[in-house]
């Protein structure tokens, strides 16, 4: 027994490997093993022999399968020790950066119409995309036959209903439900039946209006400037050029300096040195009476301008449909850390 106990320290000594462990093991304690075959002769003892023995071949039992137990974790705690050696980490690496989204082109230009309104003191409105006819058309002093309907294609809805062709009626939703003085803009989607690659079925807008008692022409043409300028840049050229809207007289479109030739003429300004940008006006008596004011006690001004517009005038985007495609290529640009 003692060599048998011997033989099984030296050769345990050699393992390094649970597998060859457990053949060991076997050769030991399994069904046709050394010990177990001694465990066997037990039976075949006479009584007295039969307790010194038993207890000899029990202890030496006993002591293999210590033996074991212990030769098993200790490969346990080898094999995992070579392990953490091999898959070591090296903490000092840069980790892997995750590209982070962006905001749409359109979201931010909207953003920074909206902070600059904000500073100059304006609130923020919104009203529904699906409108009244009455709001957008009669109540604006653009009547059935107005030939200024002509100029908005319209997707009409039902009786009576339809995509809002401009955020103007905004104007009217606000003058019904608020009290003067008012100083808000408005943001939000507009329809019309035009697609081209200055034209989208579907666009933004940004109305601005202004109600108090004393306001004159050069608080607009100031607001105006101010705006445009922030937007555009300090050094930005403007030009004040009269025009016609229902709902404004007198009624102006501001002009911002060519962004692309600064004034020389190209092919961007049809060679006049100078874009639209945007419309505006002071509120017509009609739209101040259809909406249950005195005029001769309230003044208005106002004013419109496209959303793609200001974007592509500001970005020299020439093609208004890129920013309905969504191609990754072209939002990544506005990326605020380079998506790659
Ligand atoms: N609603 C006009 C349009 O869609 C833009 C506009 C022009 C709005 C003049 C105004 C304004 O409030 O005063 O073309």
């Amino acid at each position: 027994m003692e060599e048998i106990l011997e033989k099984l320290k030296q050769e345990i000594k050699e393992i390094h490997n649970l597998e060859s462990l457990k053949k060991v093991k076997a050769a030991y304690l399994g069904k046709k093993g050394c010990i177990t075959k001694l465990l066997k002769n037990i039976s075949t003892l006479s009584a007295e022999k039969r307790k010194n023995y038993g207890e000899k071949v029990n202890r030496l039992k006993r002591e293999a399968e210590k033996i074991f137990s212990q030769k098993s974790e200790s490969i346990k705690k080898e094999i995992e020790n070579l392990s953490l050696e091999r898959e070591k980490l090296d903490i000092t690496l840069p980790g892997r950066r995750y590209a982070k989204g962006s905001l749409h082109p359109l979201s931010i230009v909207l953003r920074e119409i909206e902070d600059i309104f904000e500073g100059l003191n304006f609130s923020i409105e919104e009203g529904p995309e699906i409108e009244y006819e009455l709001y957008n058309f009669d109540m604006l002093n653009m009547p059935k036959e107005h030939p200024a309907r002509d100029m908005h294609d319209t997707f009409y809805i039902d009786e009576g209903m339809l995509l809002r062709t401009h955020t103007s009626p905004v104007q009217i939703r606000v003058l019904k439900e608020k009290v003067p003085p008012l100083m808000f803009i408005s943001p939000g989607k507009v329809y019309r039946r035009d697609a081209d690659i200055s034209h989208s079925p579907m666009f933004h807008q940004v109305e601005g209006m202004i109600v108090d008692k004393k306001l004159s022409f050069s608080h607009l043409k100031g607001i105006m400037t101010v705006f445009l300028r922030k937007f555009f840049g300090e050094e930005t050229e403007l030009r004040f050029r009269p025009s016609y809207f229902p709902f404004t007289e007198p009624s102006a479109e501001v002009d911002i300096q060519c962004i692309v030739c600064k004034g020389n003429g190209c092919r961007l300004c049809s060679y006049t040195g100078f874009l639209e940008i945007l419309g505006c006006g002071v509120v017509h008596p009609n739209v101040f009476k259809a909406a249950g004011y005195d005029p001769e006690i309230w003044k208005g001004l106002a004013f419109g301008m496209g959303v793609e517009r200001m974007a592509m005038l500001k970005y020299g985007i020439d093609d208004i449909r890129l920013f309905f495609e969504n191609d990754y290529r072209f939002l990544k640009n506005f990326s605020l850390t380079a998506v790659t």
